[in-house]
């Protein structure tokens, strides 16, 4: 495949912020976004996130000198305090700071002594939010770049509007670079999202499906599959978060037996029933996990976290042809907006 872009250039305040070529973020999706897929991205000009929640320190230290090994270009590391027991998210975070990172980023509740933390010791900060007073919240806080989640989002999903609405409304208010995430795997996502005074976007899905990531290719294989409408919204993959996390996953056999009770369920009070194991770790029914390269069980019944744009992605490519096959699409689609031009 031909990977020249014949890219107009979308460079902006954000890549100038990142120090990256193009407005495209990977998120960092916890078990896929590993140093492999972070550095691609990377590398291939956008900006790679490392998925570390709940990481030990040693693995995200390893992972961070992978990525270091593998690319000279900047990249960050995900962390999520409410996801995290304290003493190992305060491990985590002085790991990143100690190895120098880049650029953090933080997602779910926005807590201000972390980006203080962050800020203080020289990184950038980022922080994924999912509604308008989060957002201001993290700017207030000092947050260098918001990242503003909808609905639509694969994984957990903090946002509870359609991208289309929050994005403008969170741009109106902030002065920071705000960044769209949930729904967007094309060009013509990439150019909508700016159209709506975004800054970049930032992409979960169309990433897992890479060679690169370290989702199973099970998983790669089903996001491939899946058409509009074969994601739900639940919160059955309760166990390891706290109560209240919904998630957007593939439609399996868990959320076909859910019989429409796709929310109220609290992780306490779901059965512990092994059907997987990812390296000697069992995995339970109803579990954040979703299965990675080394996962060895019932796959089907794991968590597929994928958002809606997995009806946009229907070939496993690697990253660089990801980012280049948007950089095109979103030239074809300006394009194809100034030819209207033309012709009135
Ligand atoms: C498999 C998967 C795992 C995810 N894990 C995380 C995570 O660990 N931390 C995080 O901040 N967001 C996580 N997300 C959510 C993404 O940050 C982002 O909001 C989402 O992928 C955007 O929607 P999209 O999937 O349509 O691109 C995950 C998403 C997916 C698909």
């Amino acid at each position: 495949m031909n990977l020249d872009t014949d890219a107009g250039s979308y460079r902006n305040e954000l890549t100038r912020l990142l120090g990256c070529q193009h407005p495209i973020i990977s998120a960092g999706m916890g078990g896929p976004a590993r140093s492999e897929l972070a550095a691609a991205v990377s590398e291939a000009g956008g900006f790679g996130l490392l998925g570390m929640v709940r990481e030990t320190p040693e693995l995200i230290e390893s992972e961070i000198a992978a990525v270091r090994a593998a690319t000279q270009r900047p990249f960050g590391v995900n962390l999520i305090p409410a996801a995290t027991e304290p003493s190992l998210f305060a491990a985590e975070l002085s790991v990143c700071i100690a190895t120098r990172v880049p650029a953090l980023c933080f997602f779910w509740d926005v807590v201000p002594e972390v980006i203080k933390q962050t800020k203080d010791a020289g990184a950038i900060v980022l922080y994924q939010v999912g509604s308008l007073e989060d957002a201001i919240a993290a700017e207030q806080a000092g947050a260098d770049a918001v990242i503003v989640q909808g609905i639509e989002a694969g994984g957990h999903v903090r946002g509870r509007a359609g991208i289309l609405t929050l994005l403008p409304e969170v741009v109106r208010h902030l002065r920071v670079p705000v960044v769209a995430s949930g729904g967007i795997a094309t060009g013509g996502g990439l150019i909508a999202a700016l159209a709506m005074g975004a800054s970049g976007v930032h992409c979960g899905t169309v990433f897992l499906t890479t060679h690169e990531s370290f989702a199973h290719d099970y998983h790669k294989q089903r996001v491939c599959e899946a058409r509009a409408g074969d994601t739900v919204y639940t919160d059955l993959f309760a166990i390891n978060w706290p109560p209240n996390s919904p998630v957007r996953v593939l439609a399996n056999s868990v959320t076909d037996e859910a019989r429409g009770q796709l929310f109220g369920h609290h992780p306490d009070q779901l059965p512990r029933e092994v059907i997987a194991n990812e390296g000697g770790r069992p995995i339970y029914r109803f579990s954040t996990d979703s299965p990675l390269r080394s996962t060895v069980g019932d796959l089907e019944k794991m968590a597929l976290f994928a958002g809606e744009s997995s009806a946009l992605v229907s070939a496993r490519t690697s990253a660089a042809e990801v980012i280049a096959r948007m950089l095109r699409e979103a030239n074809e689609a300006q394009r194809r907006i100034a030819a209207y031009g033309r012709r009135s």
